[in-house]
Order: structure tokens, then sequence, then C-alpha cells
């Protein structure tokens, strides 16, 4: 039985990658419950199945069997309409790679899932100020990703999710290298 708080309910979740006739048995069997409000960390040595996890959680990947749970939504059932949407407004995911938009700058990779949820302009474009200063990347506002340094383009990928994720649910796949003061200064006054 789910209970009110839970965010993330796995019930023998398994993941099988099928290549070239070998079956590759990545997760079997993964019960796991994350509460409201929890910060879960999950470690492993390298090809243990921690990003093969975290993209079931963030909607990207869907199990081979078992169920998945992430707001009560049962994402094994969904379809790419609804998990784009579940992506954009529900699950911040920072990819190892970051996956900044390479033609668009700072600025406009910050607010590129605002627009894509059609929030007001003058709200975008505030926020958007806000947050890079924040960080201290508002002088890199023009700036593409390529300028930027490997920290300074996870700043920018954490960022865009803050304005538009409704529950500050975050899935970060990488190892945080964020210096303490600029993630003072977002906890106070974005992370509840
Ligand atoms: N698309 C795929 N096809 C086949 N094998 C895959 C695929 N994606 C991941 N794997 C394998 O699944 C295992 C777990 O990978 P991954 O979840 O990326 O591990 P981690 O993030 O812990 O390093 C690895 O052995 C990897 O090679
Ligand atoms: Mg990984």
């Amino acid at each position: 039985m789910k209970s009110a708080q839970t965010v993330v309910l796995t019930s023998r979740l398994c993941k099988t990658y099928e290549a070239f006739e070998a079956k590759i048995e990545v997760l079997k069997d993964l019960d796991l419950e994350v509460k409201d409000g929890e910060f879960t960390v999950i470690s492993g040595p390298s090809g243990s199945g921690k990003t093969t996890l975290l993209n079931m959680i963030g909607g990207i990947d869907k199990p081979t069997s078992g169920s998945i749970f992430v707001f009560d939504e049962d994402l094994a059932t969904k379809d790419e309409d609804f998990l784009a949407r579940f992506r954009c407004a529900k699950v911040g995911y920072v990819f190892q790679s970051y996956n900044l938009v390479s033609t668009l700058t700072v600025a406009e990779n910050v607010a590129f899932p605002m627009e894509w949820l059609r929030k007001p302009e003058d709200q975008i474009k505030d926020q958007v100020h806000e947050l890079l200063e924040l960080v201290g990347l508002r002088q890199r506002s023009e700036h593409f990703p390529f300028q930027l340094s490997g920290g300074e383009q996870q700043r920018v990928a954490l960022l865009e999710h803050l304005p538009t994720i409704r529950r500050y649910f975050l899935l970060m796949n990488q190892q945080a290298t964020w210096t303490k003061r600029p993630a003072q200064r977002l906890r106070r006054s974005w992370i509840p």
C-alpha cells in the first residue's frame, strides 16, 4: 500500500537489456521507496545500474517488468506525450553530460522549460535573471554552453529546472561540483 507521502515507489522492478543475443540483467526485483522531503543518494560502481534506475524514475526509459510509480503515476503505462510533460513539470533531471542545448544561450537554456510550459514572458525574464544572479552566472547569460566550464554548465543544467518543477523533485545524475556559496543562496530562496 502506498502512503500519501511516497514520491517514488518501485516494486520488483527489473530492467534487462538485450544486445546481440546477450541479456544484460541490470536491475532485478528492485524495491525502492522514496518519501517526500527525503534526500536520497544512489551510489555504486560504474555499470551497476544507477543511470538505468534514474532514467526510469525520470520517465525516460521503461521497466522490463515490475512497477514504478512516481507521484502516484504508473509510469510504465504512460505514452510519450504524458512523459514529456511529466519530465518538464514534475521531475528535473540533470543529466550526467548536462544536455544543454548547444545553439541556445545560457539565458535561453534556463528559460526553455518555462517557455515550453507557456509561462508569461516577463515572469520568465525575471526568474532567469534572478537565478543566474544567484549562482554568479549573470555575466554569462549571452554565452553559449561551449564557452562555459563543466561546473558552470552543471549549474545551468540545474537552474533550468527550478522554476518549473512544482515539487522540486530533482534527479542529479552526477557528482556535484557546487561551491558552497551559490549552493546556499539557491537553497535559501528556491528549495524548500
Ligand atoms: N542501451 C543499452 N544496451 C545494452 N546495455 C546497456 C544499455 N544501457 C546500459 N547498458 C548496460 O547496463 C549496465 C548498467 O549501466 P548504467 O545504468 O549506465 O550504469 P551506471 O550508471 O551505474 O554506471 C552496464 O553494464 C551497461 O553497459
Ligand atoms: Mg551512470
